[in-house]
């Protein structure tokens, strides 16, 4: 039997990916359009693995999927695939709309053709597993509880807009037709291969090029980090003992401001990496203009993950981001590659 991963060339799927090969010896289809996100390096510690199998193609073809899941008979689908970066949604949020709503119902139908055809044991076994976000619950004010999975939707962006559609479909075909189904909302991720669009990969890419660390408005603003093995971790053990139907809050229990996560950057970077100068990388956090409609705060409880699958987050922020931070400072080939011309013309676009 094989699983079936969208979105596997990203940054969570492609860690889920590695990840799934150090614990199973399960057949893995990774399904990935290669938009800008997506890097095939990610994957390239697999290159000439038997029980791994990478198309480029995209969770809209039916087609396609379809194919895939009868020719290597998937007992599961793990769909990661999206356009996942806020700030890209704030300028254009067409991709937004096309992947992740009718990206993920096209992938819910292609899933339910195959499962209504399957005979009863495996029909039994099957699951579709959907990675979704904590930015759907909206933000949160300082003195609010962590979100769990009851409360309403209330999301900000055209990004977290877009996420919570995709969930409803999926609550909707498992409730309309049984698919049997989980939903996945997960704190922010860090880690290896994430690419440096994102907070953490950024401040990391300019603190070693000597470039501003750019904290949006006052950089007081809350995310819970969870640690992406952690993630992977829990997506593991929801696929093999989660309730169908169910919705899974994960988080790390590391509420941070922006400010936090930069200056505890730049302390692990003086220790690991320190400056010719003497100087600390402190001084390169830069205030810069705000991001429209920023959310003040997220912040996950993922207390019905650890209380029924017994599950729980292994890294500390600190240890998480020191992992982190050695891992990018061991791998500036994959940085370098990362930096082509698309990524410059991003970078002048945000940070004029
Ligand atoms: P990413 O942007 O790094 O990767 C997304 C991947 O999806 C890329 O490889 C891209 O090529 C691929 N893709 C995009 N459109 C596609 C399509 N139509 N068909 C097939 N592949 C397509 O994103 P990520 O950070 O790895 O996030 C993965 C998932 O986790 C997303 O659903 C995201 O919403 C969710 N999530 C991310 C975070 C986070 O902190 N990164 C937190 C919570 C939830
Ligand atoms: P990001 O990594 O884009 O994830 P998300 O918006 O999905 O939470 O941003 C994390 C936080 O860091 C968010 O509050 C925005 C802030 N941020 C900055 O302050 N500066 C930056 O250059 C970026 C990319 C993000």
């Amino acid at each position: 039997m094989t699983i079936l991963v969208t979105g596997a060339a990203g940054f969570i799927g492609s860690n889920f990916v590695l990840d799934w090969f150090s614990q199973s010896k399960e057949d893995v289809i990774s399904l990935d359009l290669l938009t800008y996100a997506g890097n095939l390096e990610n994957l390239s510690s697999l290159n000439g693995n038997p029980h791994h199998h990478f198309v480029q193609g995209n969770i809209s073809d039916r087609d396609l999927v379809l194919n895939l899941l009868k020719k290597y008979q998937v007992r599961a689908i793990v769909n990661f695939a999206a356009e996942s970066h806020v700030d890209r949604s704030i300028h254009e949020s067409k991709d937004f709309i096309e992947t992740n709503i009718v990206g993920t119902y096209n992938l819910l139908e292609s899933a339910r053709c195959y499962w209504n055809d399957l005979d009863k044991n495996l029909k039994q076994d099957f699951r579709f597993l959907h990675i979704s976000s904590d930015e759907v619950y909206g933000s949160l004010d300082l003195t609010d509880p962590p979100s769990n999975e009851s409360d309403p939707y209330k999301p900000n962006s055209s990004y977290s807009a877009s996420k919570a559609a995709s969930d409803h479909l999926v609550r909707a075909w498992f409730q309309t037709y049984k698919l049997p189904v989980f939903t996945v909302n997960s704190a922010n991720n860090y880690g290896p291969y994430q690419f440096p669009e994102k907070l953490i990969p950024l401040c990391i890419l300019n603190a070693l090029h000597g470039k501003p660390l750019p904290i949006y408005g006052n950089g007081q603003q809350i995310r819970d980090w969870l640690y992406v093995k952690d993630h992977s971790a829990a997506i593991r053990e929801i696929l093999k003992q989660g309730q169908i139907g169910e919705t899974y809050n994960v988080g790390g229990r590391n509420e941070k401001t922006n400010l936090a996560v930069a200056e505890t950057l730049c302390n692990i970077l003086d220790e690991l990496k320190p400056k010719s100068n003497g100087k600390s990388y402190r001084e390169q956090i830069t205030f810069v203009k705000d991001r429209p409609g920023h959310d003040r705060r997220y912040a996950i409880d993922a207390s019905k993950l650890e209380h029924e699958l017994n599950w729980s987050p292994q890294e500390t922020f600190e240890t998480g981001l020191r992992k982190t931070v050695l891992w990018y400072l061991e791998n500036v080939a994959w940085m370098d590659h990362v930096v082509t011309g698309e990524y410059q013309d991003w970078i002048q676009k945000q940070y004029p």
